[in-house]
């Protein structure tokens, strides 16, 4: 060990009791109040510095130290902890009706004519956790465990970077707080890839993984987990006056330098109470954690300790819970969809179950390497997944449940609807009806897309209306559509006089079109409305197109060889001629644009517009922007140059912080309208 003079030692100690001030005020800057002072980088340097510092004087280290996270070696077993004060759990609520008389009772037990309010609070999916305080210094942290035993998990517990090894500002002499645990979606899917490609175990959803990350015996298996964690209760506090209220609670503990979730909010009775749960239910798939519902909790701490507890919940609380978004079902039989390119999906037909609020009797099961990936067989248990939105998906299958004589599903050789031959594109994994237009389902899914809101756009043009039109025979090929009469249409069933007029107005008002669109509703394979709007810029009209070869085609900006192919071999098909050329004489046209010669001030420029705009729609502001040169797409990767968010942005902001993409608002987006003159 290497000595040191006393001056040089007291030099050092003052120097590190600084940086280890300076490195707590800075994770509390970044963890909790979300507003960091200085960048990663600065960050690293202070925490490299003060590594070397404490190697320099092993005799200066102490277990508070943000060097100290991973200490412990591992454990046998885990310790058990008694609870001072038990750790309750929550009453349900499944409906609005719940709510109410959750609501009713808590007031007349308290004689109470006037609303409560409420702290509501969304239920994370994780497992809760209290952690002790002594003198401001961590001490302890315990699982739940069956409520008034847990597991001491302290070792794991101190490597979550967000969680202070020592609190700020006046800490009181023993302070328990009390919250929860959980992974973050992206660190998840994150970590399961990860552990995918080294052909490891995945786990099955964030709570599960939270879980098996922290009980884990060696603290640096957990160090490397992604966890991270919310308060959002008091437990045993001596020596501190405690405020009145929950949400002062809240605000307490953050400013000891505990994260609290940020979507806390104090409401005003049941009718707040609903409207929060709207709120972030809505929003829930755009959350960057996992939630299975709300909690409500009565604000006011004096009328909690009136009401007190029943068993092991508080009458002043209830979690109001999401319908369940994995359900277990049958999968009756798997069969094949048709899409518009003649890709054939496999569906599975399911018993019906009622799962993400909806009954669901269909789900998609993506393409055949999936079906053999999940080991899907027909006559399966499955569970079945509806999350937010999302076309429903069987998400897994279980296989101890299988009845004999199970049978795996195959490709038809045939396509299902027109009987035509069905190919394997070389390369893909996909399988292709040959039929192309004689194809009915093709026709139709061309339909579909050819009257799409971002293609022609023709309104109210629906689904069961494409199957209607062409089942009756009365359209075939897009330009048939053109030809339609009112009369006509109102002869079909459920159809009335007005509707029909009302659709071929729109159907005349689709004609006035922009090349880009035109090109789009094609629906040349390969040939998605970025390549329709950058093959529209460089060749200005569609015979150009039409009359170009392979090598003038990949002239054009991110258009490759598989691309050009794709487009030259669909305008050499005498029938796709044909049918621009009708297209054209039934009326259709676009404002001629001059190829690339005009102003391309953002050309080499890739956009992406998320959430809604105030003064214009997002296809608008996309056209605005391809306009003046620039790409707009739809999803973020390392190649966007900025992000356009509007309000209520959700997962594209969070991939774009992640990646460092620039994020503009919709302030700076008509700015460089105007001016047109990209930002920086
Ligand atoms: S309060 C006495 N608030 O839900 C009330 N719990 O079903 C104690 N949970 O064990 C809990 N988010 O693990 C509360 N915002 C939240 C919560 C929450 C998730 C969990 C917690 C608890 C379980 C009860």
């Amino acid at each position: 060990m290497t000595r040191h003079s006393g001056d040089e030692s007291s030099k050092a100690a003052a120097e590190i009791e600084t940086l280890r001030r300076d490195i707590r005020h800075h994770n509390h800057r970044y963890y909790v109040l979300d507003d960091p002072e200085i960048s990663d980088a600065e960050w690293d340097r202070l925490l490299l510095r003060l590594r070397a510092l404490e190697a320099a004087h092993p005799e200066l280290v102490t277990p508070d130290s943000p060097t100290q996270r991973v200490g412990a070696a591992p454990a046998e077993e885990f310790a058990e902890i008694r609870h001072r004060l038990p750790m309750l759990s929550l009453d349900n609520a499944f409906s609005d009706e719940d709510v109410v008389g959750f609501d009713r009772r808590a007031r007349e037990r308290l004689g109470r004519e006037t609303q409560f309010e409420y702290s509501a609070e969304p239920k994370l999916d994780g497992l809760a956790i209290a952690v002790t305080y002594e003198n401001g210094v961590l001490v302890r942290a315990a699982t739940r465990g069956d409520g008034t035993t847990g597991e001491d998990v302290t070792a794991n517990v101190r490597t979550i970077a967000s969680l202070p090894l020592r609190l700020s500002g006046d800490a009181p002499p023993l302070l328990e707080a009390r919250g929860e645990v959980f992974m973050p979606i992206a660190g998840f899917e994150r970590m399961n890839a990860e552990a995918a490609r080294r052909g490891d175990k995945v786990f099955v959803n964030p709570r599960n993984a939270a879980a098996g990350s922290l009980r884990q015996l060696d603290p640096r298996i957990t160090a490397s987990r992604p966890l991270d964690l919310f308060f959002y209760a008091l437990g045993v506090v001596e020596g501190a006056r405690l405020p009145k209220r929950h949400s002062e609670v809240l605000q307490r503990l953050r400013h000891w330098g505990l994260r609290v979730c940020p979507e806390a909010r104090v409401v005003s009775g049941v009718s707040g109470c609903l409207d929060y749960y709207a709120n972030i239910g809505a929003r829930r798939a755009q959350l960057p954690y996992q939630i299975d519902g709300v909690v409500y909790k009565i604000d006011d701490l004096d009328a909690q300790r009136e009401l007190g507890f029943v068993s092991r919940a508080p009458r002043w609380a209830v979690a109001h819970k999401f319908p369940a978004d994995e359900a277990l079902t049958v999968l009756k039989d798997v069969e094949f969809q048709v899409g518009r390119t003649g890709a054939l999906t496999p569906v599975a037909r399911l018993e019906p179950v009622f799962v993400g609020g909806v009954t669901v009797s269909n789900a998609t099961l993506h393409n055949m390497d999936e079906i053999v990936r999940k080991d899907v067989h027909v006559g399966d248990t499955v569970v079945v997944r509806r999350a937010g939105d999302v076309i429903p998906e069987v998400a897994r299958v279980l296989p101890e449940r299988r009845p004999v004589g199970a049978r795996v599903p195959q490709m038809p050789m045939q396509c299902p609807v027109c009987g035509s031959s069905v190919e394997r594109d070389v390369d893909a994994a996909v399988a292709r009806c040959t039929g192309g237009y004689r194809c009915s389902a093709q026709r139709k899914e061309r339909l579909r897309h050819f009257a799409s809101r971002r293609a022609l756009d023709i309104e109210g043009l629906g689904e069961k209306l494409v199957d209607q039109l062409v089942e009756a025979a009365l359209v075939e090929w897009p330009s048939d559509l053109f030809g339609l009469s009112a009369e006509r249409l109102a002869a079909l069933e459920r159809m009335g006089q007005k509707s029909a007029e009302n659709l071929i107005g729109s159907i005349e008002r689709s004609k006035e079109t922009s090349l880009a669109r035109f090109l789009y509703a094609l629906g040349i394979r390969e040939v998605g409305e970025a390549t329709a709007a950058a093959l529209a810029r460089h060749f200005g009209d569609v015979d150009a197109l039409a009359s170009a070869d392979l090598e003038r085609v990949q002239q054009v900006p991110d258009v490759g060889p598989v691309v050009a192919a794709r487009v030259v071999e669909f305008f050499a098909d005498p029938d796709n001629r044909r049918e621009i050329e009708r297209l054209r004489t039934m009326g259709v046209h676009w404002a001629s644009a001059a190829p690339s010669s005009g102003e391309q001030p953002f050309a080499g420029l890739t956009f992406v517009i998320t959430g809604s705009l105030e003064s214009m729609g997002r296809d608008e502001a996309e056209d605005a922007l391809r306009a003046l040169g620039a790409k707009a797409v739809g999803s973020v990767s390392r190649k966007t140059s900025y992000l356009i968010a509007g309000a209520e942005a959700g997962s594209k902001l969070r991939k774009a912080e992640e990646l460092g993409v620039p994020v503009l608002d919709e302030q700076a987006l008509l700015a460089m309208l105007k001016t047109k003159r990209p930002p920086g």
